[in-house]
């Protein structure tokens, strides 16, 4: 039997609560604390899960966790890592790995001098459709990868605390948020670096840019296509759809055939959600935790993480001044 691995929460929002339900599928894993400043929160699902509520990173650490799981929004990421890192532990840091690429150089300098690992949730790569694909690509079952066409649509999402969500500065909106997985996987699958990004997109009620369309051409001479929106009707629920062209054939899949339930009320209300939607985080989170047993490599390196990040930022400046921008040499201003 594999030693224990204790594993302290920092927030108690919305994919805190995904996290600890799949920690319940991780054999030798316990969750021993949740912390969040939100009265409340914490106790809340720390209460659900026999773990005990604090308020800060600093009384989770003095608990002796093995790991520290980062579930806050990106604006507090990277000092989050960076302390965990620094006082020794395993962390494991939601998507995007930072909010700006100076916080995620200074990330992977912490990483790199830590004895802890450190991985990023972009757990677009372990949904078993994406896997999937991705293993055919590499198994050569499409000949070379030409075309990756990957759309992630929905209504602003309404749960964040304080909002944060709807605030750009925070959450750099459907581009980065949600985007990051569509670069992430894109950039995985193709498996040679962005050079260059332009995206057009177009403001609606719910900010800025939340209509967006991104083309990002390849070292390799692929190209991908990225859709975005949180300007879709709720009713219609989160939609995702993908298409991988190779030289000998075409992978494609969404989720209307394959995740989503969708419940229709007598008053005409619809509400859709993935009714598997547990399982790729039950992936990501059983990888990381195999990882930190077996001393490495992290699944998803902080700086693999980061060139999708430098990527979502490069389409963000692309959309505001409506020129490519040529990411070998780009820096964010
Ligand atoms: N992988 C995915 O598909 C996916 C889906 C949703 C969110 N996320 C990511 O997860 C992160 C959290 O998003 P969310 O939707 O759960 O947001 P949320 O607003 O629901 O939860 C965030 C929580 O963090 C708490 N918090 C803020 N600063 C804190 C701090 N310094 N210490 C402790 N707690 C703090 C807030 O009070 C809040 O309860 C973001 O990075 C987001 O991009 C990933």
């Amino acid at each position: 039997m594999s030693p224990e691995l204790t594993v302290g929460l920092l927030g108690a929002g919305m994919i805190a609560g995904v996290h600890a339900h799949a920690y319940r599928d991780a054999p030798g894993v316990r969750l021993v604390a949740v912390a969040d400043p939100v009265p409340g929160k914490a106790e809340r699902l720390a209460g659900e899960h026999g773990a005990q509520a604090v308020a800060t990173l600093e009384e989770l650490l003095a608990l002796g966790v093995d790991v520290v799981d980062v579930c806050t929004p990106p604006t507090s990421h990277a000092d989050a890592t960076v302390a965990a890192l620094e006082a020794g532990r395993h962390v494991l840091c939601e998507k995007p790995v930072t909010r700006t690429l100076a916080e995620a150089r200074r990330v992977l300098a912490a990483a790199e001098a830590a004895p802890g690992l450190l991985s990023i949730g972009q757990v677009a790569r372990y949904a078993p459709d994406h896997r999937a694909a991705r293993d055919l690509v590499e198994a050569g079952e499409i000949g070379t990868l030409r075309m990756l066409t990957h759309s992630t649509t929905t209504a602003l999402p309404g749960w964040s605390e304080a909002g944060w969500l709807a605030d750009p500065a925070t959450s750099g909106g459907p581009l980065l948020d949600q985007g990051v997985h569509s670069f992430d996987y894109a950039g995985w699958v193709i498996g040679s670096p962005a050079v260059r990004v332009h995206c057009m997109a177009a403001d609606s009620a719910a900010g800025p840019s939340t209509y967006a369309v991104a083309t990002v051409r390849y070292e390799n001479g692929a190209i991908a296509h990225v859709e975005c929106s949180w300007a879709h009707p709720a009713s219609r629920g989160f939609r995702l759809s993908a298409e991988l062209v190779g030289t000998h054939g075409r992978l494609a899949w969404d989720a209307d055939q394959l995740m989503s339930g969708v419940l229709h009320r007598a008053d005409g209300a619809s509400e859709w959600w993935d009714a598997l939607g547990d399982r790729e985080f039950t992936r990501e989170l059983g990888d990381f935790f195999a990882a930190c047993r077996a001393g490495g490599p992290p699944p998803v390196p902080a700086a693999e993480a980061t060139e999708s990040l430098r990527v979502a930022l490069g389409a963000l400046e692309s959309a505001r001044t409506g020129r490519t921008v040529d990411l070998t040499t780009w820096e964010q201003p």
